[in-house]
């Protein structure tokens, strides 16, 4: 009402007022106000145009996480819908169907193939961002597509991608893995760890608990949690308040996160903290795989050493093994009691170690590497620098052991081996070379 008032005393252009008073003048009057309705019209049109085409309308996350949205990307379309449906299908009875994010990492990888091979539905989703060689992460993407897994590129940041995906799929299930990976890195690009692994997570959880059905989500956290524990081996009932890197801290800040909304909506969370996972298709970043690079190439590898020359140990976990860890929290995660936005009861929400409860100290990881490698590796001693390293890993696993039914069973020598033969096979005998 209050708009037609406008528009009944308004001219359309200025100036033309006194033809009102004119008997005469009624066409021309007749002509304005037409005029006038019909931009009027051009103008709530086109207000109603962007309000409906905006992403962040609708959005359940803040509209600063939102920005990049559907608009602006190229995917979309019947095609690609139905690329995702096939790739979500279940195909198996009692099978699920499984969003994994961050499908084009080490983890993922893995994790999907396992996934779509006992016949559950797998969609990926990566941003194939360029942390490390994006070239494998493509490497790895090709290996999933023979399996008929498809990756969608896009974020976890973006709401709009995201409430899409779950639009086409109801999603039984979340794994988590997208994150910004590595302790060092936090020194050169801390921003990174806090846009995936902090507002990408807030914004996997917004959708998550919007979505009907809410799915149950398994998610990454890290053993990094443990910060400077000195009391082995760690146990998920110990203290985590006190991180050595940045890394750690967005992890453990992703573990209260994951409180909040288990405690408000009622999503079903099982955390995963990993003990230094290694095994074929893995994380260049990391000291197994660059010590392999750089032992074939000739040049020298640090190993560090805490004060006193004291030993650097990690509990290295082979990827096989964590697999498993991944596909039982799956399988004994139950269902999120809420619904819409809603919590409608309690829902679980779990923590565990998944490692191997066997560290090895990094130099007889050079000697074994060395005796694969057939070469002799150029150590440089050097002190533990304190950028996030810590000096020692160590899982207690019997939380995992009980309630998951976890048993890890490959030792470092054996796994190692897969890792190499994988290596020499992918970068043909160390002559194509790893970044
Ligand atoms: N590998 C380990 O030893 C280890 C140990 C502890 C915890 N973790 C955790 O396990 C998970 C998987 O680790 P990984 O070793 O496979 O790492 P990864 O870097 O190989 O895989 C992570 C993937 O997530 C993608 N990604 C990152 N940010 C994203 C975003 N905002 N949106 C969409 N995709 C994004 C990356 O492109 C990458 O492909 C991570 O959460 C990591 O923190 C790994």
């Amino acid at each position: 009402m209050s708009q037609m008032k406008h528009i009944d005393n308004n001219p359309s252009t200025p100036g033309k007022c006194k033809m009102e008073k004119s008997p005469y003048s009624r066409p021309r009057l007749h002509y304005s106000l037409a005029k006038l309705t019909f931009w009027s019209f051009v103008f709530i049109g086109s207000i109603f145009f962007f309000f409906f085409r905006s992403p962040s309308s609708s959005s359940p996350v803040p509209s600063d996480l939102s920005r990049r949205s559907l608009r602006t990307s190229s995917y979309g379309g019947p095609a690609w819908e139905k690329r995702i449906r096939a790739s979500a299908k279940i195909r198996s009875r009692n099978g699920i169907s499984v969003l994994v994010t961050g499908a084009a990492g080490f983890v993922g990888t893995h994790v999907s193939t396992a996934l779509k091979r006992r016949g559950d539905g797998v969609l990926g989703l990566d941003n194939f961002n360029n942390y490390y060689d994006s070239l494998l992460k493509r490497a790895r993407q090709s290996l999933l597509e023979h399996t008929g897994v498809y990756i969608v590129e896009g974020d976890i940041n973006d709401a709009a991608l995201m409430k899409k995906l779950f639009d086409i799929v109801p999603f039984t299930h979340v794994m988590h893995l997208a994150a910004q990976a590595g302790v060092r890195y936090a020194m050169e690009n801390p921003s990174s760890y806090v846009h995936s692994n902090i507002a990408g997570l807030v914004s996997l959880f917004e959708v998550c608990k919007s979505a009907n059905p809410q799915p149950a989500i398994v998610w990454a956290s890290s053993s990094s949690v443990y910060g400077l524990n000195s009391k082995v081996p760690f146990s998920e009932r110990d203290r985590t308040d006190h991180p050595a890197s940045l890394y750690a801290a967005t992890k453990k800040a992703g573990e209260e996160i994951a409180h909040t909304y288990n405690h408000i909506y009622g999503l079903s969370l099982t955390g995963l903290r990993f003990f230094t996972v290694y095994g074929p298709w893995g994380r260049p970043d990391m000291a197994y795989f660059f010590f392999t690079r750089d032992i074939l190439k000739g040049k020298s590898i640090p190993i560090f050493e805490a004060a006193n020359h004291g030993t650097v140990a990690r509990d290295f976990t082979y990827i096989d093994d964590i697999v498993k860890g991944c596909l039982a929290a799956l399988d004994t995660a139950q269902k999120s009691t809420g619904s819409g936005g809603k919590k409608k009861g309690p829902a679980q929400l779990r923590v565990y170690n998944l490692g191997n409860t066997s560290p090895v100290p990094v130099s007889n990881l050079v000697s074994i590497l060395e005796r694969l490698l057939k070469v002799k590796a150029k150590r440089l001693i050097m002190k533990l620098p304190r950028n996030g390293d810590v000096q020692f890993t160590h899982a207690n696993i019997s939380l995992a052991q009980t309630e998951l039914g976890y048993k890890p069973t490959t030792d470092l020598q054996t796994g190692l081996k897969k890792f190499v033969q994988w290596y020499l096979r992918y970068y043909g005998n160390g002559k194509k070379s790893a970044q």
